[in-house]
């Protein structure tokens, strides 16, 4: 099967087309035909390997598993004895290691299945972006209505959700956001944007309740002069922040360390994919309150140009590549 491969760390050059045998599921698992995938910050982290923790777990010179991807959606095409919930056909969006190819075997706690009025296009932006959009606002920064809450990030994948989900949540969004991407943000439910390079410290953004940071990668005292009294302050990630080690994590890690003895709520988010959060970004897809803001749709030959698009953060919102023609 076709597959895009990854051999080393580094640029786009150390990612090609290339060839793998096709997976095989365990009798826990599907094998799922796949139609569309979605690279992410995450793809990018993984083909530089860096933050260097990165190298430490999935191969120290070169990954151990070459296919690269997690976020995928398309059609069952066998079913492992013992999968209840599942049959061959059904068309799903989910994770797992080695998406980007024809054919993924995927575990179904991870998957969810698509309803017919979303596109596998859409349904594959979802699963990374999206999942991590949603446990940041619903169940880290626990947005109501009425608040103000700030996203910084919001031109990029994650931001591009968390900016629709928090002003459906009924909260008044300012997107933190580079100037290209301002009219973008706007389209997505914020009533401000503010052009981080214009306006560069966050002591003059304004007073919020909530601040959510997929961006900025500054210190939290930094940020927390943005943050009203009581505030909740809400760490996702940054690519430029901390050292060559843990780079964003290093302020997840302090946040929780910091929060028992500061006045301010800090906290941050790691992700946990599952197929009930899938399950409600899709029904909301369908219901027309949640849209999949894709930037840009390319081909499994276009695929190496749009990941470098995404590693040098030209992307607004999502990009996916699609793997065949399936709807
Ligand atoms: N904790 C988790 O479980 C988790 C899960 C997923 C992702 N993440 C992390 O979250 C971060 C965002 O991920 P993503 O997939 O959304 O990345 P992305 O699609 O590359 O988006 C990042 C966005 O940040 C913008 N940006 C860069 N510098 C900025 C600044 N100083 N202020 C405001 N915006 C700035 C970029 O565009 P402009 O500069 O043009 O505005 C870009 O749109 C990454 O660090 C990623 O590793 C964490």
């Amino acid at each position: 099967m076709t597959a895009i491969v990854q051999h080393g760390y580094g640029g786009v050059e150390v990612v090609s087309i290339g060839t793998a045998a096709v997976p095989v599921a365990g009798p826990a698992e599907v094998r799922v035909r796949v139609a569309a995938v979605s690279p992410d910050s995450g793809t990018v982290h993984l083909m530089t390997g860096d933050p260097l923790v990165v190298r430490a777990v999935i191969g120290l010179r070169t990954p151990r598993q070459p296919i690269i991807g997690l976020a995928f959606a398309g059609v069952v095409e066998s079913v492992g004895a013992q999968v209840e919930g599942f049959v061959v056909g059904d068309r799903v969006a989910g994770t797992a290691p080695a998406a980007f190819a024809e054919y993924v075997v995927a575990k179904p706690a991870k998957l969810a299945r698509i309803p017919d009025t979303v596109s596998m296009t859409d349904a594959a932006s979802l699963p990374v972006s999206a999942g991590t959009a949603l446990q940041a606002v619903r169940d880290s920064a626990r947005v109501q209505p009425g608040q103000s809450v700030l996203i910084i990030g919001a031109g990029g994948g994650v931001g591009s959700f968390m900016t629709q989900l928090a002003a459906a949540a009924g909260a008044r969004v300012t997107g933190v956001a580079s100037a290209a991407k301002s009219e973008f943000v706007r389209s997505l439910g914020a009533e401000r944007v503010i052009d981080y390079r214009v306006t560069p410290n966050p002591a003059d953004w304004g007073l919020f309740d909530v601040i959510i940071d997929a961006a900025d990668g500054r210190a939290l005292h930094v940020l927390r002069q943005a943050l009203a009294e009581r505030g909740t302050l809400v760490i996702v990630g940054a690519d430029q922040s901390g050292g060559p080690l843990l780079r964003g994590a290093d302020r997840q890690l302090r946040a929780m360390m910091l929060d028992p003895w500061a006045r301010h709520r800090l906290t941050a988010v790691v992700q946990r994919e599952n197929c009930a959060d899938l399950a409600t970004l899709l029904d909301m897809l369908a219901q027309g309150t949640l849209r999949a803001a894709i930037d840009d749709v390319a081909p499994l030959d276009g695929a190496l140009a749009l990941i470098d698009r995404l590693a040098h953060q030209q992307v607004s919102g999502k990009a996916v590549i699609r793997v065949s023609d399936e709807r």
